[in-house]
């Protein structure tokens, strides 16, 4: 034992990964294994994952993250999910399942731990965790993250607890997990739906420490606001976190998206496609030395070349928010600025600017709105606060066509010096910055500000270039404190 801990504490000084500036992650865009939904499949996707694994190694990848669900994304049965589950060691035990008694876990867990031990690399994988219930024959069923370190021992585990149309878990309990790594990056991490809500994904950043964030997620693509990358993005410019989320994608249900964001808003790597395909993202990540306060200060992403486009990305379809409760105001595209202050109840306003330039005559066969809505949305059981104000394309004059996507983007419109301000109410409350282009991935083309005073926020979201083929500018507030009020508007004034 004392020769371990000597070994491990010159492993922590003299390690050359703590002085890197950056280290390297990998997230994988999977598109799921669904032939004969049954354990078949779960074996096959392990083999999947196995090779990623290897693949991750050989280009010296630190950390791989796993998407939601991926392994049983087939499973169709409860018995089925039961046969596809595993125990899962307590992370306080140091427990690496690829030794010893691995009769306790099942082959899949051992495998997971082995290949991050062969490959010397740390793996974040989703699965089913069952935990025996001492009242009932049945397990209890948690949606899990594990993480191995490059000894394949457990070291981090994350039980989801907002559960989005999971009928056969329960919700974990209300902490939050997290992990530092042998390159001195301390990580948070939790399952997509809880991205937008106050426990885990807000909870998580009262520790200091947590820079980073490995995020698994199956996510249902909803226009204008909820689309899976753009959230991502959002959540990493407005927490200034480092965010690695790997998704599933499966075109059948409008699932899919992956991306890796460094903390100062720039998009290292963004994915989702139009076809059934996996993808392996690869980025150096710099490391953050401490989490910046932002409550006022600005952040900018850097320009980077724009990646190819996704083949058939045109013909992925989405989902569309239901915006009956919404207020809409349209926007005259013959005209060349924009300048527009709107406010829905509450006093919640933002003032709109823009000049919109177009390069054809012909009439346009998107249009645009700008919007606004302070009040609570259904998902799932749950209803969630959210402050909305954003232009958004539309594919005719009426407001139900708005979060409509098309076979063919928006052509010849173009905005420039796009910019949406606003002063709000900043008690228990967040507002991130949300974009989406028709290629269903955000722009990081803007620069994000926040001056806070008291109990109010002033933001302004500028664009720093023109932009085109554009979905959706605008601000996604989030207002915890009305959760779980009915679904609506929010008409009364408290403030
Ligand atoms: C078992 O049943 C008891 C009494 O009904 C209850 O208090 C307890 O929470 C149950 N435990 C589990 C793990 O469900
Ligand atoms: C943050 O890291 C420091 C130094 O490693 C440690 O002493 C402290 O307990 C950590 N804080 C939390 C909340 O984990
Ligand atoms: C993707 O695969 C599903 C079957 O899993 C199939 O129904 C669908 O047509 C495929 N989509 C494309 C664009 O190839
Ligand atoms: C961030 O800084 C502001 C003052 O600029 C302060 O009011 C706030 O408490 C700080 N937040 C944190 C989490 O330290
Ligand atoms: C915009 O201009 C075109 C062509 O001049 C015209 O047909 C159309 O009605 C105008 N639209 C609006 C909303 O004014
Ligand atoms: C939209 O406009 C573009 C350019 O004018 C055109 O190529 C495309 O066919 C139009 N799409 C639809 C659905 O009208
Ligand atoms: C903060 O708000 C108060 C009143 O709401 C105002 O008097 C003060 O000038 C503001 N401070 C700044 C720095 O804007
Ligand atoms: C709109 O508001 C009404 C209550 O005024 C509510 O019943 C309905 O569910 C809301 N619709 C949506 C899509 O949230």
């Amino acid at each position: 034992m004392m020769c371990f801990v000597v070994f491990l504490t010159l492993v922590l000084f003299f390690s050359p990964l703590l002085t890197k500036e950056t280290y390297k992650a990998a997230v994988l865009e999977h598109y799921p294994i669904k032939e004969s939904h049954s354990y078949e499949d779960l074996i096959k996707t392990v083999k999947v994952y196995v090779d990623h694994i290897e693949d991750a190694a050989r280009e010296k990848v630190d950390i791989i993250v796993f998407p939601e669900d991926g392994l049983t994304a087939s499973v169709n049965s409860e018995e089925t999910l039961w046969a596809s589950s595993t125990k899962v060691p307590d992370p306080k035990k140091k427990v690496s399942p690829c030794y010893g008694r691995t009769e306790e876990y099942s082959n899949f867990l051992v495998q997971f731990s082995c290949a991050s031990k062969i490959h010397q690399i740390y793996s974040v994988i989703n699965l089913v965790e069952a935990v025996e219930n001492k009242n009932n024959s049945k397990p209890i069923l948690y949606n899990t993250n594990v993480v191995f370190d490059r000894n394949g021992v457990v070291i981090a585990r994350y039980r989801k607890i907002n559960l989005y149309e999971e009928y056969y878990y329960q919700p974990g309990p209300q902490t939050t997990a997290t992990f530092t790594t042998d390159f001195g990056v301390t990580f948070g991490m939790f399952i997509c739906f809880d991205i937008l809500n106050q426990s885990p994904a807000y909870d998580l950043l009262k520790n200091n420490n947590v820079t980073d964030v490995v995020f698994s997620t199956s996510w249902y693509q909803k226009l204008p606001f909820f689309i899976g990358n753009s959230v991502q993005h959002a959540y990493s410019v407005l927490n200034g976190v480092n965010f690695l989320a790997s998704g599933m994608s499966d075109l059948d249900i409008l699932m899919g998206g992956s991306g890796i964001y460094s903390a100062n808003g720039e998009i290292l790597s963004a994915f989702i496609s139009g076809k059934n395909e996996s993808k392996l993202l690869i980025a150096n990540v710099p490391k953050v030395t401490r989490r910046q306060n932002l409550s006022n200060s600005c952040n900018k992403g850097e320009e980077v070349p724009k990646s190819s486009l996704a083949p058939y990305i045109n013909l992925r379809k989405t989902m569309r928010e239901e915006m009956e409760n919404h207020t809409l105001y349209s926007i005259n595209l013959n005209e060349t600025y924009i300048y527009k202050s709107i406010c829905g109840s509450n006093k919640f306003c933002c003032t709109f600017n823009a000049i919109i330039r177009r390069t054809t005559r012909e009439p346009p066969n998107y249009s645009y709105k700008l919007l606004i809505y302070d009040g609570v949305t259904q998902f799932d059981v749950k209803t969630i606060g959210f402050r909305q104000c954003a232009i958004v394309a539309c594919t005719n004059i009426n407001v139900d066509s708005c979060g409509d996507r098309l076979e063919t983007p928006p052509t010849g419109i173009y905005f420039e010096d796009l910019s949406i301000t606003g002063t709000f109410d900043n008690t228990d409350s967040r507002y991130m910055p949300l974009t989406v282009t028709y290629d269903l991935l955000p722009t990081n083309h803007y620069v994000y500000c926040r001056k806070t005073n008291g109990s109010k926020v002033k933001v302004s979201m500028y664009s720093t270039r023109t932009i085109d083929r554009l979905l959706t500018f605008g601000i996604l507030g989030r207002t915890f404190r009305n959760d779980g009020k009915p679904p609506g508007k929010i008409t009364y004034v408290n403030n």
